[in-house]
């Protein structure tokens, strides 16, 4: 078995690495990533574990060579959410769809059995409160949300090919990872009680998000890189998740001030409405993975996220607007800095790092990563 993971040097990314070795312990595991954001929060130690090789590129370049002899693509790697897709909108096409439907044709062409593309319940974008089944109508509201909806549907035309093809449309993911993400609204709001003693949260509460573990978005993939086809045919897209993880965004932050005592919670009740607000029905997926269903409660992903940052020595009240846990900020830092270009892609001024992701197989994996918390200038994302 042969396995390709496209931007596995992110937040999802090295628990996918970590289940796959678990499931396929004799496997060749190639991760292919283009090292945005190794210089961000990481646990190192976690990151070395899946033994897998890597390769540094990007996947707008990506050729046939890399795909010969692969059985199964996993293609994680996309400008990651709507901050980064507001503020790319054109790379985001580009990366998110243009590239993802010329990787998935490579990958057919080169005989690749299996194509997973992670997806998005955001494509419900103002989903309203019943939840959302798959063939629901979609209405993305955010360039992030359209770029998944239409690499689907490219994906859809070119499944003919004899290639299983699986999206998973992923509720929003949380939890602890080997490279933790703070952008995320349950990761925010814990980051934000474990620091400061409160939650501001942005919105008036009320919006719906479902929600994923990062352990069970792994667990969700592990069973689509086998998926025969008689579960679920050539080509499926599939809600991952599960209806208990349909949240109010109120509800979260509750959740997590009963974790931390004396946490207090701040709504912003003058907010305008966020139209993201969606519930997704998980009972296609329940019925096609009975064995790969979510695991993992929302109190557990709680105190993971507890455990995991108390254990980096995690204090920075001013993450928000902080490069080492915020994906806008770390992209935006290394474009000011002139290591990458408008087009994210690295620049020469970056050689030194581009020579140290070529190095970056997992010997070495754990001197690159590193925890660093640096304060650049603030640029607003709204992570709730
Ligand atoms: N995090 C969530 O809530 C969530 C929910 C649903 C779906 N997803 C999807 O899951 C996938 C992984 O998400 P994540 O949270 O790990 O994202 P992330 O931003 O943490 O990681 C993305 C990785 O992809 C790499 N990458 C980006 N563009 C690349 C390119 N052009 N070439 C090579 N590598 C590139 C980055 O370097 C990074 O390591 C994404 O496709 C995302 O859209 C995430």
């Amino acid at each position: 078995m042969r396995i390709l993971i496209t931007g596995n040097l992110g937040y999802v990314g090295p628990a996918v690495s970590a289940r796959l070795r678990q499931d396929w312990p004799d496997a060749a595991l190639i991760g292919f990533d283009a090292g945005w954001f190794t210089s961000c929060l990481t646990v190192p130690q976690a990151l070395a574990a899946a033994r897998v090789m890597q390769r540094s590129g990007d996947v707008r370049d990506i050729d046939l060579s890399l795909l010969r002899g692969v059985d199964a693509v996993v293609h994680l790697a996309a400008v990651s959410n709507d901050p980064l897709g507001t503020q790319f909108a054109a790379m985001t096409d580009s990366i998110n769809r243009a590239a993802s439907l010329r990787l998935a044709a490579l990958a057919a062409a080169a005989g690749v059995r299996h194509f997973v593309f992670a997806s998005s319940c955001s494509v419900y974008g103002a989903g309203g409160v019943a939840a959302r089944r798959e063939d629901d109508a979609a209405q993305p509201l955010t360039a992030y949300a359209s770029s998944k909806l239409c690499a689907e549907a490219g994906l859809r035309r070119l499944s003919a090919d004899g290639m299983i093809v699986t999206c998973l449309r992923f509720a929003t993911a949380c939890g602890m990872s080997a490279r933790p993400r703070l952008d995320l609204v349950l990761n925010d709001f814990v980051a934000s009680a474990l620091t400061g003693g409160r939650i501001d949260v942005l919105s008036d509460g009320s919006p719906w998000r479902p929600l994923i573990d990062v352990q069970d978005m792994a667990r969700a993939i592990a069973w689509a890189v086998g998926r025969p086809m008689a579960q679920g045919g050539p080509f499926l897209v599939v809600n991952t998740g599960s209806d208990a993880g349909n949240h109010q965004v109120a509800g979260l932050a509750n959740a997590v001030a009963a974790a931390l005592p004396g946490t207090t919670v701040q709504i912003n009740a003058a907010a305008p409405p966020d139209r993201r607000s969606y519930r997704a029905d998980f009972s296609l997926f329940r019925a096609l993975a009975p064995a790969h269903q979510p695991q993992i409660g929302l109190a557990t992903s709680i105190a993971g996220m507890i455990h995991g940052l108390r254990g980096l020595g995690f204090n920075d009240t001013g993450f928000r607007d902080s490069p080492a846990a915020i994906r806008l900020h770390a992209l935006s830092g290394l474009i000011r800095s002139g290591q990458l270009s408008a087009a994210l892609r690295w620049t020469h001024h970056s050689a030194a790092m581009a020579s140290r992701g070529r190095r970056c197989r997992l010997a070495d994996a754990s001197a690159s990563a590193r925890a660093t918390i640096v304060k650049p200038a603030a640029i607003h994302g709204s992570p709730s």
